[in-house]
């Protein structure tokens, strides 16, 4: 499985019962603590493996730094939080490059194991299946207003920790459903990546109470602090959305996420084991729509 169906990792089937899954990732620091970036940036690289429904088990890193333009110290605690996470996944970290570069960068090449009939892809949801999501909204954001320096240390504190929680037990628990489609919401925000959801093929409700926000987004996005990649999805997928209005709710269901949380589908009856398996994995989930039949193509805000 490769590039063309635009999933989240490719898969090279290497016998019947085993496939590797691959991807990477890398960008400059979302944050200014090197530790907390370090962390974000490997949870963030991980998060592709486990919305195929893979396990992460090898990792190499991929750094740009230039030692003369920044103190070592700096990217001593980047790697840190990196390996920390990766220990974290159960994975382990062999090998890598760097790159002598003015502009900090980092990020994984990872590796990971899946079984060859259980890869679940980001299509697949069935008309009537739930929508679950389980990470707020409004990373982009916050991002933004921490380098405009108007965040405050707890909430600095909080979008960091949403930011640098691995996806391992998003993918556990749907795993343990019937899960039809799932995806990891990042670039293209939580519409752009429901897009490649539902395709052509079906539908979907999208209940705008329902949705998840991060402590902070709203208040920023009114004061009008909205990543440029916001803008971009916004123009890209609006075509797509049904009942969309101006207004701070509207701009979140675009705004570009770093390690975003777990988007799948799972039949309507399995909505009494989600909530009882997240409570188990000690994870939180939201429902947050319903896929249909009518509508094409589109995304209802209902
Ligand atoms: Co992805
Ligand atoms: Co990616």
């Amino acid at each position: 499985m490769g590039i063309e169906g635009f999933d989240d990792a490719g898969v090279y089937q290497l016998t019947e019962e085993l496939g590797i899954v691959q991807t990477v990732d890398f960008f400059t620091p979302v944050v200014n603590d090197p530790y907390w970036f370090g962390q974000i940036a490997a949870a963030n690289a991980m998060s592709d493996i486990y919305a195929m429904g893979g396990v992460p088990k090898t990792a190499m890193n991929i750094v740009c730094f230039s030692p003369k333009k920044f103190d070592l110290a700096i990217l001593k605690e980047i790697l840190r939080g990196g390996t920390e996470k990766i220990k974290e996944a159960g994975a382990v970290l062999i090998g890598g490059h760097s790159v002598d570069d003015e502009e900090i960068k980092y990020g994984l090449a990872v590796t990971g194991i899946i079984h060859p009939r259980r890869i679940i892809r980001n299509e697949g949801a069935e008309p009537g299946d739930i929508l679950v999501l389980t990470k707020p909204l409004g990373t982009g954001i916050l991002n933004t207003g921490i380098k405009a320096d108007l965040l405050k240390e707890n909430d600095i504190l909080n979008v960091s920790r949403i930011m640098a929680t691995l996806n391992n037990k998003a993918s556990e628990l749907m795993l343990s459903l019937e899960t039809h489609g799932a995806t990891d919401v990042t670039g293209f925000g939580l519409i752009g990546h429901l897009k490649e959801m539902i395709k052509e093929e079906i539908g979907v409700e999208l209940y705008l109470k329902e949705i998840p926000l991060i402590d902070g987004a709203i208040e920023l996005a009114k004061s009008g602090f909205l990543p440029g990649g916001l803008y971009r999805n916004r123009d890209y997928f609006k075509t797509y959305v049904i009942n969309l209005f101006e207004g701070p709710i509207y701009d979140i269901l675009f705004d570009p996420q770093t390690s975003g949380g777990l988007l799948f589908a799972v039949p309507e009856g399995s909505s009494f084991m989600l909530k009882e398996n997240a409570h188990k994995l000690g994870i939180e989930v939201w429902i947050i729509g319903r896929f249909t039949k009518e509508n094409k193509g589109k995304i209802v805000l209902i």
